[in-house]
């Protein structure tokens, strides 16, 4: 496993040291000791609870931050694409689940590429991708690691959990091409539930989808390593309940107002790491101000939108490709054309796949440039 530090060419950027004031915007932020706590909160949590970490990396896209938290602790990563997963392998990620149905030739051929280097584990919910991993595995004379993927309550995708998840473990099992991993499920629906004990119940109720499988496989004589699932959002209770075995929480390292508010995670101790540096290019009127962050920077949802830090006073009207315009200015909080403000996004996933790079900071100051590698990276 490559070390974090030895990813990371982008240390030696002229930017590099710098005071956050000489940062060009707009530009994505990192506070890192922000970051370094929210991840040290998820991975005592996953710990305590006897279970390992394996963090989504749909929200962040980058191999240093899978290295970083590959280095504290985590087992590897997940990824929603295997295009993301070549990434994560080209730069040293030794153990990849990609959580999805890959259906296409191309992407199980460019798993299979793949696993001279790491073990890179997908999903099936259907005969359709076992057919074709064992197809495509047994011409490279590998057996392609699969996850049985249940639908535990979410509705998206997933076999029901009992006997079509056998029938299709068994499938995995016995073809020439693939072997079985393991299960999968992911409580998607669970993840704002409030108060705590409803949201709780609900995982449990979800999770035992997969407890009741993995017996069932067990009993028919097919060992089930791992079983994975849960969010940021409900990782609390996931990790305190009998029944997975790896995690696949990951945005909470970074906080957005989804996580922070609708999942409650701000309560749970959780810091927002991740902002958008703007500077103000015009004031066209003393109420309004505009930025230069638009939707080419940031995303958009009515339910959270996107705040500017110390301005609780201003709102968001609407974002145009590169200009944000806010009203509700004040005379007695005075905003001047140059000055830098901090956005807190709605939702990290959608902002972070708008960007290139991701500047880290700490004390003020900028202390390395993280690349955002797996950004469209989309098959
Ligand atoms: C399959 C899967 N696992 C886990 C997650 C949770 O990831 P996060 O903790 O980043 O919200 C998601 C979120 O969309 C997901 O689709």
């Amino acid at each position: 496993m490559t070390s974090p530090a030895t990813i990371d060419a982008a240390t030696d950027d002229a930017r590099v040291g710098r005071p956050l004031e000489d940062v060009d915007t707009p530009a994505l932020l990192l506070d890192l000791d922000r970051f370094e706590r929210n991840v040290d909160r998820l991975i005592t949590t996953i710990r305590a609870g006897g279970k390992s970490w394996r963090p989504h990396s749909k929200g962040h896209k980058s191999p240093w931050i899978a290295a970083y938290q590959r280095s504290v602790g985590a087992i590897g990563v997940t990824c929603g694409k295997v295009s993301e997963a070549q990434v994560m392998v080209e730069h040293g990620v030794d153990s990849v689940l990609v959580a999805n149905e890959l259906v296409t030739r191309q992407k199980v051929e460019r798993l299979v590429r793949l696993l001279d280097r790491a073990e890179v584990i997908c999903c099936a919910d259907n005969e359709g991708p076992v057919d074709l991993a064992s197809s495509v595995g047994e011409a490279a004379g590998v057996r392609i690691p699969m996850l049985v993927d249940l639908n535990i309550g979410m509705d998206r995708t997933g076999v029901r959990p009992g006997p079509d998840a056998l029938e299709l473990a068994r499938r995995i099992d016995r073809a020439p091409g693939t072997r079985l991993a393991g299960i999968m499920g992911y409580e998607g629906h669970v993840l704002t539930l409030w108060p705590a004990e409803e949201r709780a119940r609900a995982t449990d109720e979800s999770i035992a989808g997969l407890r009741e499988t993995k017996a069932l496989l067990e009993a028919d004589g097919i060992p089930v390593t791992i079983v994975s699932g849960a969010g940021s959002g409900n990782h609390v209770e996931a990790s305190a309940i009998p029944g997975l075995t790896e995690l696949q929480a990951g945005g909470a390292c970074f906080m957005d107002r989804f996580y922070g508010d609708e999942c409650h995670m701000e309560e749970q101790g959780f810091e927002y790491a991740l902002t958008v540096l703007t500077t103000v290019t015009s004031r066209p009127t003393p109420e309004r101000v505009i930025t230069d962050s638009g939707f080419k920077t940031l995303s958009t949802r009515d339910d959270v939108p996107s705040l500017v830090l110390g301005h609780d006073e201003l709102e968001m009207m609407y974002l145009s490709a590169e200009h944000g315009s806010w009203r509700g200015a004040r005379a007695d909080k005075p905003i001047r054309v140059g000055d830098q403000l901090r956005l807190l996004p709605d939702y990290h996933d959608t902002t972070t796949f708008r960007h290139d790079e991701l500047i880290g900071i700490r004390d003020g100051r900028v202390e390395r440039i993280i690349r955002l590698l797996g950004r469209g990276k989309l098959q």
